[in-house]
């Protein structure tokens, strides 16, 4: 699934409550694109990654991973090239140990355990955690929780990573880290964040969802050079 795209065609989403989080969203994301997505509270972020990630599935109209429709029969498959890193890392953190965390992926691959030994000692580097393998997650700090949560997905070896407000509750030094292990990333990126500075530093691109409709779609730059979509976001 290399070389794919992530397309959304007149994507909706409903939540059961009937609140309509997504409302006929179109986009395109080739691959190696690092995109942005922006908007303020509620306006359908988390909901659109968990739909990319065959978490959640539209209400009306489709996501496709490259020529594979995101559906609950792809599910598996989709998961194993897009990886999630989730707004809160306890949500990924669960085994008695980070190594056991940052293996459970692989080993549910059935990969070979010496390849699980080589994911999780690459992806424990690359987030700055070689050493820390037999912790528990309680026994880290919340930076290097999340960290670790980015391992977990490193470890997949996905062809698109998808990250929810990353940036949040991290210090400046692992804020920076985080932004130097993206920047490495070679593949596709969908970045939902607050962070405009890790925005325009990371992403050449930024779409910026408001109500659950794509409201700006443009370059990072221009975007942030145009004081209407700013005041929209509540930054002016
Ligand atoms: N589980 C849920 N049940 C009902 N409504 C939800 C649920 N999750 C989110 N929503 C609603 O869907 C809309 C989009 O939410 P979300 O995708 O979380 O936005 P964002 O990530 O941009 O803050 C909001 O109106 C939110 O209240
Ligand atoms: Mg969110």
């Amino acid at each position: 699934m290399s070389h794919h795209f992530v397309r959304y065609e007149n994507v909706h989403y409903r939540y059961e409550d009937g609140t309509e989080a997504l409302k006929g969203i179109d986009l395109v994301i080739t691959h190696g694109e690092r995109v942005a997505l922006l908007g303020l509270n509620g306006s359908g972020k988390s909901t659109l990654l968990l739909l990319t990630d065959a978490l959640l599935f539209p209400s009306e109209g489709e996501v496709n991973i490259g020529d594979v429709p995101v559906t609950k029969k792809t599910a598996e498959s989709i998961r194993r090239s897009v990886g999630f890193v989730f707004q809160d890392p306890d949500d990924m953190l669960f085994m008695p140990t980070i190594y056991d965390d940052v293996a459970f992926g692989p080993r549910n691959m059935n990969l070979p355990e010496k390849e699980v030994a080589r994911r999780v000692s690459d992806a424990l580097c690359a987030v700055g955690l070689s050493g820390l393998e037999e912790k528990a997650a309680y026994q880290l700090s919340g930076g290097q929780r999340r960290s670790a949560a980015i391992a977990c997905v490193l470890s997949m070896e996905p062809d698109i990573l998808l990250l929810d407000e990353p940036s949040a509750n991290l210090d400046a030094k692992a804020r920076r880290s985080l932004i130097d292990l993206l920047k490495g990333f070679k593949h596709t990126i969908i970045l939902a964040t607050h962070d405009l500075e890790m925005a325009e530093e990371l992403c050449e691109r930024t779409v910026i969802l408001s109500h659950g409709e794509v409201s700006a779609d443009d370059n990072t730059s221009k975007i942030f050079s145009d004081q209407k979509i700013l005041k929209s976001l509540g930054l002016l």
